[in-house]
């Protein structure tokens, strides 16, 4: 093999290549979202995606919702602010508008042109996290917020999600044990009250989830999760190795 063939820019322009081969309609990147219930590991996975990507030579935009852009952040702090959820004051009706109010943000100032500029987006939560936690557990319905989104000029389906599937209870777990050893993000005394008063909330945020994967069994991949980090990884590579196969070496 020619030296150069081995190079990152090669494989760069041979992958560039079977990008366009694969969409020649919109010469677009590729959107990648992870979605799961609290502390499923999307963090963990997407960051370790982003890596692999990177060092196979795409060029890569991790992002996350809420936040992504300077306005973002704003809107998330607010809405991730300490239980008990929701955050102090904030009706749902308003927290929807904030998320909504976040995504348009993100889509215009990073996502969409990452997008154009044939980029790989990796997006910790988008679409589905709306649809699960306001559309489902919050009430306001899968389809009405679809349409809302189609309304607002919002609805930019990922190519491709992964569904990192836990027991809500073991997400809360982890994230009890991460708050123990990295720091009060929730105090501990909160934490059983949280646990208990909210297992229904996280239990229909888990079962919006297993609807979103019914109606979209192209797009969603569900992945299980209760694994360590490494195994996840694995799944999360045989996943995408299928879908696209020109991604990862
Ligand atoms: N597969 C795993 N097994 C055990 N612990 C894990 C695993 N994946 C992540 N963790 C740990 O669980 C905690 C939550 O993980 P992470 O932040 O990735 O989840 P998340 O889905 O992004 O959570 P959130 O919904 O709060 O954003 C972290 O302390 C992380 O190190
Ligand atoms: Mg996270």
């Amino acid at each position: 093999m020619d030296p150069a063939e081995s190079s990152p820019q090669w494989w760069q322009g041979v992958r560039t290549a079977l990008t366009l081969q694969r969409r020649p309609e919109d010469r677009a990147g590729l959107l990648i979202s992870f979605e799961g219930v609290d502390g499923s590991g999307k963090t963990t996975q997407a960051r370790r995606l982003a890596e692999a990507l990177r060092r196979a030579g795409w060029s890569v935009v991790l992002t996350r919702e809420p936040g992504g852009t300077p306005l973002g952040e704003q809107f998330r702090r607010i809405l991730l602010q300490p239980p008990p959820l929701p955050a102090a004051g904030l009706t749902p009706r308003t927290e929807l508008l904030l998320y909504l109010a976040d995504r348009a943000q993100h889509l215009q100032e990073v996502v969409e042109p990452a997008l154009q500029s044939r980029q790989v987006v990796i997006s910790d939560r988008f679409i589905d996290s709306t649809l699960a936690y306001q559309g489902v557990a919050r009430g306001f319905g899968i389809e009405t917020l679809i349409e809302v989104h189609q309304k607002l000029g919002l609805l930019r389906w990922p190519d491709c999600t992964i569904l990192l599937g836990v027991d809500p209870r073991v997400g809360l777990q982890r994230k009890r044990r991460q708050a123990q050893t990295s720091g009060p993000t929730i105090p501990l005394a909160e934490w059983s009250r949280f646990e208990r008063e909210d297992a229904t909330f996280h239990q229909s945020v888990a079962e919006g989830y297993r609807r979103l994967a019914e109606m979209f069994p192209d797009r969603i991949v569900v992945v299980p999760a209760d694994a360590d980090p490494d195994a996840v990884f694995q799944r999360v590579q045989a996943a995408l190795r299928p879908r696209f196969p020109w991604l990862l070496p």
